[in-house]
C-alpha cells in the first residue's frame, strides 16, 4: 500500500521504518529538516534497537523522508504519529501538532480515485478522533478517520510494532464507512494478522481510552510498588523480595513490579496527567483521583533518592564528587525527556555536588545541553574520587560492573542502587555501604 506517517519522532520514524518492513511503500514527513535529512540518509535520529538496518535496507526503496507536505499527496493511508507532550503550564495535552497534522492532511491528501484512511496512532484525549473526523467530514474531500493507539516501548520499538501484542481499531459507528476504514487497516496490517496478532476493534473513545488506561495502569503498578518501598524502608522489609513474592501470583504478575527512582519519559507522567485533565472536563474527574496519588509516589522516589545521596555524605553534598551511572528515563534509549536521573542529577548538582555522568547512549547529547557538566566515557572514570556513586538507569553493563574493581577508583565506597538491580550481599561483601531504594542488605 501507499501509507505517509506525519511525525518521524520516536513513534513515527518506527512506524514508517515498519511499514516499509511490512512491504509497503511509505513516505515519512516531519517539520525538522534535520531530522529528516539524517533519515534520508539511511540514519537514525536517536538510539533504538533494530531501527539502523532497517533504514539501511529500506531508504531509497520503498521508504522516503521528506520535509515537503506535497508528497504525501498518493498515500491511500495517512497514519498521525506526532507528539502529544504536556502543555506548558498545564496538565493537559497540547493537541496543536496533531490539529496540524489533520491541516496538512486535509490540504494535500488526493482522494479524486476513493476514500483515503487517516489513522490517528498519537495519545490523545479522549473524544479527539469523533473531533477530527468531523474537520474531515467538513473538509470536502474523502478522508475517512480510524483511532489506531500505538502500544510500542523504547528500546523494543521495532520488534513491538512488527509483532505487537495486539492490534486496535477504533472506527466510526456508520458501519458502512467503519468497513471501509477497517478494509485499509487489515491490509495494511496484514502480515501480524495473519500471524495471530489479537485485534480489538471497537469504537473511537473506547479505542483512544484503551491507550491511556493501558499506560494509567502500567503507572499505578510501578507507584504501587515504589509505595510498598516507603513501607519496607519503614519497616526493615526487602521491597524486590516482596514484589518476586507477589509476582508469582499469576492475577498480579511480576513485570512492573520494579521498585526504584520510578517511571519517567515522554509517555507514562504526561499520559496520567492529561487523563486527569480530560476526566475533569468530562465531569468525572472524582474517578482517576488516585491517578494524582500515583504521581505523587513516583515523584517522591526522587526526593528519597536525593535524601539517600545526602545521608552518604553526612548531609552536606557541597563539593562532594557523585558518579551518576544512567541519565536516561529507562535503559536502551537516549530519550532524556523527564527522566528521574537527570532530575534527580540536577537537585543534586543544585546542592552544590560535583557531579560526574557516565551514559551508555546520552553521553553526546548531554555534554551539548550541559557543558557545564562531566561527562565521561567511562565508569571508571566518572567513579574517580567519587563520594558516593550512583545507579540511576540500569544499562546491562552497569549490573555487570565489578565491585571490587570499582572500588580501587572512588574516595568513598558508598553505593546507592537507584534501581534495586545490584546484588546487596555481593557489593557489602566487597566493601561497599550498599543502599537500596525500600531495600537493606540481609542475611536473607
Ligand atoms: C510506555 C508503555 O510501556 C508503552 O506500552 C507505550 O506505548 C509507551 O509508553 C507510549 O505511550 O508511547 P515507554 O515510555 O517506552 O513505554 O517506557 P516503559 O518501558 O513503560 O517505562 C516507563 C518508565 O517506567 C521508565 O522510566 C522505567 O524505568 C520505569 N519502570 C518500568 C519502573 O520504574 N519500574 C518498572 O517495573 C518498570
Amino acid at each position: 500500500m501507499r501509507i505517509s506517517v506525519i511525525g518521524c519522532g520516536y513513534l513515527g520514524a518506527v512506524h514508517a521504518a515498519c511499514m516499509a518492513e511490512l512491504g509497503h511503500d511509505v513516505v515519512g514527513l516531519d517539520v525538522d529538516s534535520a531530522k529528516i535529512e539524517k533519515l534520508a540518509r539511511g540514519v537514525a535520529p536517536f538510539h533504538e534497537e533494530g531501527l539502523p538496518e532497517l533504514l539501511e535496507r529500506h531508504v531509497c526503496k520503498g521508504l522516503r523522508f521528506t520535509t515537503d507536505p506535497a508528497e504525501i499527496a498518493d498515500a491511500q493511508i495517512h497514519f498521525i504519529g506526532v507528539g502529544t507532550p504536556q502543555r506548558q503550564g498545564h496538565i493537559a495535552a497540547d493537541m496543536s501538532y496533531v490539529d496540524a497534522a489533520i491541516a496538512t492532511i486535509i490540504e494535500h491528501a488526493r482522494t479524486d480515485d476513493g476514500p483515503v484512511l487517516v489513522a490517528g496512532k498519537s495519545t490523545v484525549p479522549v473524544g479527539t478522533a469523533q473531533r477530527l473526523s468531523e474537520r474531515l467530514a467538513g473538509s470536502g474531500k474523502q478522508l475517512l478517520l480510524a483511532w489506531n493507539p500505538e502500544f510500542l516501548r523504547e528500546g523494543h520499538a521495532v520488534a513491538d510494532t512488527l509483532t505487537p501484542d495486539r492490534i486496535v481499531y477504533g472506527l466510526p459507528d456508520d458501519h458502512d464507512v467503519g468497513h471501509v476504514a477497517k478494509a485499509l487497516l487489515d491490509e495494511c496490517y496484514a502480515k501480524p494478522l495473519a500471524a495471530g496478532t489479537p485485534l480489538i476493534v471497537a469504537n473511537y473513545p473506547t479505542a483512544e481510552l484503551v491507550k491511556v488506561a493501558a499506560n494509567s495502569f502500567l503507572a499505578t503498578k510501578i507507584s504501587f510498588i515504589n509505595a510498598m518501598a516507603e513501607l519496607c524502608d519503614a519497616t526493615g522489609g526487602d521491597v524486590t523480595r516482596l514484589a518476586e513474592a507477589i509476582g508469582h501470583d499469576d492475577r498480579i504478575g511480576s513485570k512492573f513490579l520494579q521498585a526504584g527512582i520510578g517511571f519517567g519519559g515522554g509517555c507514562l507522567p504526561k499520559d496520567i496527567r492529561a487523563f486527569m485533565a480530560r476526566a475533569g472536563e468530562l465531569g468525572v474527574d472524582q474517578a482517576l483521583t488516585f491517578l494524582r496519588e500515583v504521581d505523587a509516589i513516583n515523584l517522591r522516589r526522587r526526593d528519597a533518592a536525593v535524601e539517600l545521596a545526602e545521608q552518604a555524605v553526612q548531609g552536606r553534598l557541597v563539593g562532594k564528587k557523585v558518579a551518576v551511572l544512567g541519565i536516561t528515563f529507562k535503559p536502551d534509549t537516549d530519550d532524556l525527556r523527564d527522566s528521574p536521573a537527570l532530575d534527580i542529577a540536577t537537585r543534586l548538582w543544585a546542592r552544590g555536588a560535583e557531579l560526574s555522568i557516565v551514559d551508555p547512549a546520552a553521553g553526546p547529547e548531554l555534554r551539548r545541553r550541559r557543558p557545564d557538566l562531566s561527562v565521561p566515557d567511562t565508569v571508571d572514570e566518572a567513579a574517580r574520587g567519587a563520594d558516593v556513586v550512583m545507579l540511576l538507569t540500569p544499562w546491562r553493563e552497569f549490573l555487570e560492573l565489578d565491585p571490587a574493581a570499582l572500588i580501587t577508583k572512588v574516595n568513598t565506597p558508598n553505593i546507592i542502587d537507584g534501581r534495586n538491580v545490584l546484588d546487596p550481599q555481593r557489593w557489602a561483601e566487597a566493601g561497599w555501604n550498599y543502599v537500596g531504594m525500600g531495600r537493606r542488605v540481609s542475611t536473607w
